[in-house]
């Protein structure tokens, strides 16, 4: 592990109440006291009922704050149900988790995560882009085909590309407990680099990966040098289990 900058983001998925917010009294502190965590950023990602309240709470600590959704457009209108990055950066959240598999699983197709990166990207979202492979398309050695067909897709007349920070999540790993060999995920994390740099023009490009990162395998992933932090599901959402994730990747 190296001094770089690290992202954790804390995708709590549809879990939580109002006194949820208390849980993060814990992370808040070890962010303040601990020297160690100066060059990583934090980003909670609640449902859209507790941004409001998240962001309240973390005012005056360096831990930030990010919708799992947005409308594909930034006007308003009568989408019912619906809410954009306007509504969201109104409310001063930052980042936006866009792409996840759990939305594509529902029919969410390539050209709508594409209007939803634009209207993010518009509204002065930063966007968290998940790419990933089922495992049949594993199974089939499709890895490598689907993630690029999902960024150039995805990112389609997306000319700035600073705001945009890619999270690896293999749809497989998501919540069972299991995650990449080691080798796989440093050469798909190289292969995608590359790719992004050479061919997305990407300047700096960031790869997290994301799929049952927990307190237990932290030690194995954190070998990935290459990787620029963790999307964090399950865990993430027990203060203690997040903060020793973050502590077992110090040196
Ligand atoms: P998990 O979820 O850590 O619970 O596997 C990750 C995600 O869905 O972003």
């Amino acid at each position: 592990m190296t001094n770089k900058l690290r992202y954790f983001v804390a995708n709590w998925k549809m879990f939580g109440h109002l006194n949820s917010v208390n849980s993060l009294n814990k992370v808040i502190n070890f962010k303040k006291k601990n020297k160690k965590t100066k060059n990583l950023k934090i980003i909670y990602c609640p449902p859209f009922t507790l941004i409001h309240p998240f962001i309240q709470k973390l005012k005056n600590t360096s831990i930030m704050t990010g919708a799992q959704n947005c409308s594909f457009t930034s006007k308003y209108g009568p989408p019912t149900g619906s809410i954009n990055a306007k509504m969201i950066k109104s409310l001063k959240c930052e980042y936006v988790i866009l792409g996840h598999s759990e939305k594509r699983a529902k029919g969410e197709k390539d050209n709508i995560i594409n209007k939803k990166i634009i209207s993010a990207l518009k509204c002065k979202l930063k966007v968290i882009f998940c790419i990933g492979e089922t495992s049949i398309q594993k199974k089939r050695r499709l890895t490598k085909k689907i993630l690029l067909s999902q960024i150039i897709r995805g990112l389609k007349k997306v000319k700035n590309k600073k705001n945009i920070l890619i999270a690896y999540e293999p749809v497989w790993s998501i919540g069972s407990g299991v995650i990449p060999k080691i080798e796989d995920l440093e050469n798909t994390t190289n292969y995608l680099k590359l790719f992004l740099s050479n061919k997305m023009k990407f300047k700096n490009p960031k790869v997290l990966y994301g799929g049952s990162v927990s307190p237990k395998n932290i030690s194995i992933l954190k070998k990935i040098t290459n990787l620029d932090g963790f999307l964090i599901g399950g865990a993430s959402q027990n203060s203690d289990k997040l903060i020793d994730i973050i502590k077992k990747t110090f040196n």
